[in-house]
């Protein structure tokens, strides 16, 4: 178990101190127009999408997103495999198809079989499909934005960045594990007795949840909340035993299933135990509903809510609490409100939502997708991201 205690924010450290130099002077642009319909350079493509059935047992709903996608799950399971092999003399990877398997049947059901099934249908080792759930829950930076206009439309937006540190490609200047996580997103419509419950942006293999809509009714996001209270303790009390925090992505799929309603949501999203600090970011269907919860592992900090009143017509979250700065290095919360700001609520739509989220930073070299997301139509579109140098890795 010791490679979990090893702390990420050393590698974080190591890793600034040999990459900053190169990348300090990164690249702030003037804000984008016309980005959408998306094409061009940073357009990597669309999203496919998939039916999964609620009604069907656990342990199968996957199989068919599993079996198409399966050569771009062995890719990614193999960089995995690839970076852990540099750490303690490569015995991580087997202390994962060891240890990790054991910890299965502690996850709640259903994502104890769902994890099972995919491992089954997918042939990869079943600790190496725990291990690729949990990277999520720890290692995804990100912006988000919900904005209301002038007709009381709200609009959810966000752009999914992964992959920060895990391995740079020198020679294609992008990091290894986005480039690899990229074939794997997938739109997925749940359904459950053939009518869509909730609509979500995910990553073949992966169960949780990280963008979703329900139609009609709300929809949410979650992005990291970097803390120095040992965000991760959670994560390896539970491997060690003590289990009485939720997983972060098991909540918002759970809530994108089962709550009926804006405040449903928000109730659930702020008083469920965690088991690592995060941001939800949560849109309604009404004028006013759309805020940011700002969570510890035990409690809520702060709900950041939009308020016409006050001029606030959007609220925008990345990874750091909204009335503190940001990290020096790591400011893409400027850049996305100077956008937001200059786009006017009188103009805002998802079209300009897009050109905000295509402007760099906002966009950068981890940038997997960006999803739009309506509530009032129910639409969710998400595409694939680039984006070429000159281009901010963060
Ligand atoms: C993406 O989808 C749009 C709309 O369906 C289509 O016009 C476009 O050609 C697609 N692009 C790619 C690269 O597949
Ligand atoms: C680097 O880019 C080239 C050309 O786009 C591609 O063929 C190659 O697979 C990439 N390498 C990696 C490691 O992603
Ligand atoms: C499910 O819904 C689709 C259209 O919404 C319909 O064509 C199909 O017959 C339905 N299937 C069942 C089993 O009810
Ligand atoms: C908004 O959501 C509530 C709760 O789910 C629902 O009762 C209501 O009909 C929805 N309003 C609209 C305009 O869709
Ligand atoms: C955007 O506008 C809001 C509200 O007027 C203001 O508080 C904020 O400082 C502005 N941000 C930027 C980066 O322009």
């Amino acid at each position: 178990m010791r490679w979990l205690m090893f702390p990420n924010r050393f590698i974080i450290f190591i890793t600034f101190t040999s990459l900053s130099s190169h990348f300090i002077h990164g690249t702030v642009e003037e804000c984008r127009s016309s980005m959408y319909p998306p094409e061009g350079p940073t357009f990597k493509g669309n999203v496919s999408w998939f039916t999964l059935d609620l009604d069907l047992p656990p342990s199968d709903r996957w199989s068919h997103v599993i079996k198409e996608k399966k050569p771009e799950l062995f890719a990614m399971i193999q960089a995995i495999r690839d970076l852990a092999g540099g750490f303690f003399h490569g015995k991580l990877i087997g202390l994962v198809d060891k240890e990790l398997p054991l910890i299965v049947d502690t996850l709640p059901y259903p994502f104890n079989e769902e994890i099972k099934g995919i491992s089954a249908v997918s042939g990869i080792p079943l600790g190496e499909v725990v291990l690729f759930n949990i990277f999520y829950e720890v290692f995804t930076v990100c912006t988000s934005v919900i904005a209301e206009d002038l007709k009381g439309n709200i609009y959810h937006a966000r752009n999914l960045d992964f992959g920060l540190f895990m391995g740079w490609d020198k020679k294609n200047q992008t990091w290894t594990i986005t480039e690899k996580l990229k074939p794997l997103v997938v739109n997925v419509d749940f359904h459950r007795k053939n009518r869509t419950v909730f609509k979500s942006t995910s990553f073949a293999g992966y169960v949780g949840m990280l963008t979703g809509i329900r139609p009609k009714e709300f929809t949410l996001t979650m992005n990291e909340r970097f803390n120095l209270d040992g965000g991760y303790i959670g994560i390896l009390e539970w491997i060690l035993g003590q289990r009485d925090g939720m997983w972060m992505s098991f909540l918002t799929r759970s809530v994108l299933e089962n709550a009926t309603s804006y405040e449903d949501a928000k109730n659930q999203l702020a008083q469920t135990k965690l088991l690592a600090p995060a941001y939800f970011i949560l849109g309604g269907n009404q004028t006013g509903q759309g805020c940011v919860i700002t969570r510890t592992r035990i409690n809520t900090l702060d709900i950041w809510e939009i308020a016409l009143y006050l001029g606030r017509w959007y609220v925008l979250e990345t990874n750091y609490d909204h009335w503190e700065e940001p990290f020096f290095l790591d400011d893409r919360r400027k850049p996305a409100m100077k956008c937001m700001n200059q786009t006017t609520q009188a103009n805002i739509n998802l079209q300009t939502i897009y050109n905000v989220l295509s402007t760099k930073p906002v966009l950068n070299k981890l940038t997997a997708y960006t999803s739009l997301m309506e509530v009032s139509s129910g639409k969710l579109e998400s595409y694939l991201r680039a984006c070429p140098n000159p281009c901010t890795p963060w």
